[in-house]
C-alpha cells in the first residue's frame, strides 16, 4: 500500500486519478486551493471505506510548498508524487492578460518544479520515490492560440527528461504523461475548444494511466 500526493485532484483527471488509486488500496493525499471541492472527493472516498487526507496548499507559492511537504511528512512517508495541477488559459499571444501568463508559468511550471524539488530528498533518503508529471500533447508539439501554455508543458517536458537522467543512478522513478484533451473543468472559461462533451472521459484516462504504469519514463495516450 502506497501514501499518494496527487496535486489538483478536486477536480477532472487528479480526482479520478485518487478515486483509482484508492480503489487498488493506496492511500491518497488530496492537493489542491479550494477544500470544498477536495471535501467531496475525500467523502466519496470514504464512503467506499478508503483512506484519504486533504492538503490545502497554492503550488505557486513555494513556501506554501514547502510548509505542505514538511507537515505531510510528519504524518508519514510519501512514496508517489502526481503533478497534476494546472492552468490553460487559450488565444493569439497579442491578447494573453498578464496574470494569465503567470499563471500559467507559476501553476504548471514552478508548482511542478516546487514540489519535486521539496519531495525529492524525501524519496533519496528513503531509497525509493516516484514522480509522475502530467503534461499534454501541448507538451508533444506547437498549437494554435496556446503558445503560453505549450510553453509551459515543453518546459515541463525538458524538467521530466532531465531529472529522468540527473536519478538514473538512484531507484527513482521520474515518468511524463502524454494525453490529448479531456472533458474536465480545466475548459470551464474558455470557448477554445468547441464541444468539451467530445474530449475523453478523465476516468477513462485515469484508467490508462494506472493499467500502464510500469515504472517506464514515458506514457502516451492517444
Ligand atoms: N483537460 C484537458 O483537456 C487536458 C489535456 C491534457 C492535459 N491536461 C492537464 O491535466 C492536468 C489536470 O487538468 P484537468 O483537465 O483535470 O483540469 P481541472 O479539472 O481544472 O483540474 C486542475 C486542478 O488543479 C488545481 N489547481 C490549479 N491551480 C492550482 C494551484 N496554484 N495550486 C494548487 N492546485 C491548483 C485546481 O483546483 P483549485 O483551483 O481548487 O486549486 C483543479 O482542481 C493539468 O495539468 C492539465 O494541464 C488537461
Amino acid at each position: 500500500m502506497k501514501r499518494i500526493l496527487i496535486t489538483g485532484a478536486g477536480s477532472g483527471l487528479g480526482k479520478e486519478l485518487a478515486l483509482s488509486y484508492c480503489r487498488l488500496g493506496h492511500n491518497v493525499i488530496l492537493l489542491g486551493r479550494t477544500r470544498s471541492k477536495l471535501e467531496i472527493v475525500k467523502n466519496k472516498i470514504q464512503q467506499s471505506r478508503g483512506k484519504v487526507e486533504v492538503a490545502i496548499c497554492n503550488i505557486s507559492s513555494e513556501v506554501d510548498v514547502q510548509k505542505t511537504v514538511d507537515e505531510l511528512l510528519t504524518e508519514g512517508n510519501i512514496d508517489l508524487l502526481i503533478n497534476n495541477a494546472g492552468v490553460g488559459y487559450f488565444g493569439p499571444l497579442q491578447n494573453y492578460q498578464l496574470p494569465q501568463i503567470n499563471e500559467m508559468i507559476d501553476t504548471n511550471i514552478k508548482g511542478t518544479i516546487y514540489l519535486s524539488k521539496a519531495l525529492l530528498p524525501h524519496f533519496l533518503k528513503q531509497n525509493r520515490g516516484k514522480i509522475m508529471n502530467i503534461i499534454s500533447t501541448a507538451g508533444q508539439k506547437g498549437k494554435v492560440n496556446e503558445s503560453v501554455y505549450v510553453a509551459s508543458k515543453f518546459a515541463i517536458r525538458g524538467f521530466t527528461e532531465s531529472l529522468v537522467k540527473e536519478l538514473e543512478q538512484t531507484p527513482i522513478i521520474v515518468t511524463a504523461v502524454y494525453m490529448g484533451g479531456m472533458d474536465t473543468p480545466f475548459w470551464a472559461n474558455t470557448n477554445h475548444i468547441k464541444d468539451q462533451s467530445r474530449l475523453k472521459n478523465p476516468k477513462e484516462i485515469a484508467k490508462i494511466i494506472l493499467e500502464n504504469d510500469h515504472n517506464q519514463n514515458e506514457i502516451f495516450i492517444n
